[in-house]
């Protein structure tokens, strides 16, 4: 069965209703750098969520812990960009990333006259990476915007672009989140909790209209896009994303699969397509993917950007 429109989607569900402040955050962020010739580029990064029910308890969700967005908004920033980083409510976030459960507690000791002291042993690690986020923030290049659903994914995300067009072709998305290609409309659901007492649910999931063409066609028609292919069975990568990119007709499909990607990935355009690999030695020592995948991105915008203007 044939998803809706794009356009139908945005009539049948509803705007979160924050979107007007959201809206006008990102677009003063995006007029600052207006005059500058800096680049700014959107990451969105997490998985969305499906609810179930209008007043939700339950909802549909996916793997990502957006890792691969937090990880590129570091290298992005490293390179000079301002980034938007649209990210799942609760997700991995740039900076934070870095630690987990009490890991930060633990790096901070109490004295005897209740002063605080950075434990030696851990300082080497937190400086440069507080260092690197001081930075960011203060030249105000980072602007953090998340999102939990897919509606209010595709809300924001619709805002964000059109707030960049005015970037002309510095603007750079790079589309890292997991959307739900599926979703219950709002008007097959139920208005409360779904109930045990009722026998198992009959849940009919609905196809989602791909966003990517009215993204590239309309809504910021210069910027440098970039998608991404998740798939299990890895034959289907390199076909599936060209496949992609003549549909969407963007820049790039950067495709993975589930379980190696971490450590290999295949950046694909309309005319090629080559592999970045790190080796075991490579991921013993700490090197993220996402640098050199951010570093291969830059080269090419860079090189979009000259045969555009
Ligand atoms: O967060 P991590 O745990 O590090 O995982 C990172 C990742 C595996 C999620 C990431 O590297 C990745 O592959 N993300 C894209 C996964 C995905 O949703 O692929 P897809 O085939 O469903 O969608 C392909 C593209 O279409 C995506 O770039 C998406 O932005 C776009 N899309 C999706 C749904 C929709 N309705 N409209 C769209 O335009």
């Amino acid at each position: 069965m044939n998803p809706i429109t794009w356009e139908e989607f945005y009539l049948r569900n509803a705007a979160p209703s924050d979107l007007e402040s959201r809206k006008k955050e990102i677009q003063s962020f995006c007029q600052k750098f207006e005059p500058s010739d800096l680049r700014v580029v959107l990451i969105t990064s997490g998985g969305t969520t499906v609810p179930l029910e209008h007043n939700t308890v339950r909802f549909v969700d996916n793997f990502s812990a957006g890792t691969r967005g937090s990880a590129s908004a570091e290298y992005f920033l490293k390179a000079g960009y301002a980034v938007i980083f649209m990210h799942r409510y609760k997700s991995l976030e740039p900076f934070s990333r870095h630690f987990s459960g009490n890991e930060l507690l633990d790096s901070i000791q109490v004295l005897k006259d209740d002063s605080l002291q950075v434990d030696p042993a851990k300082a080497p690690v937190l400086l440069p990476i507080l260092k690197d986020r001081k930075e960011a923030l203060d030249s105000g290049r980072l602007l953090m915007v998340n999102f939990t659903t897919l509606t209010e994914y595709l809300w924001i995300l619709r805002a964000s672009a059109e707030a960049m067009a005015c970037l002309n072709s510095r603007a750079m998305l790079y589309l890292a989140a997991a959307v739900s290609d599926f979703y219950v409309p709002p008007e097959k659901m139920p208005e409360h909790k779904i109930q045990s007492t009722g026998g198992p649910p009959e849940i009919s999931l609905q196809l989602v209209p791909k966003m990517l063409r009215p993204l590239v066609a309309d809504w910021v028609p210069k910027a440098f896009v970039i998608s991404f292919k998740l798939e299990t069975d890895p034959s289907l990568l390199v076909s599936k994303s060209q496949e992609a990119l003549k549909n969407y007709r963007h820049k790039v499909v950067i495709a993975n699969e589930l379980h190696s990607r971490k450590s290999r990935v295949t950046l694909v355009t309309p005319n090629s397509h080559h592999e970045i690999v790190l080796s075991k030695e490579e991921l013993d020592a700490g090197v993220e993917i996402e640098e050199r995948i951010i570093n291969d991105l830059v080269e090419q915008h860079t090189s979009a950007m000259t045969t555009l203007n």
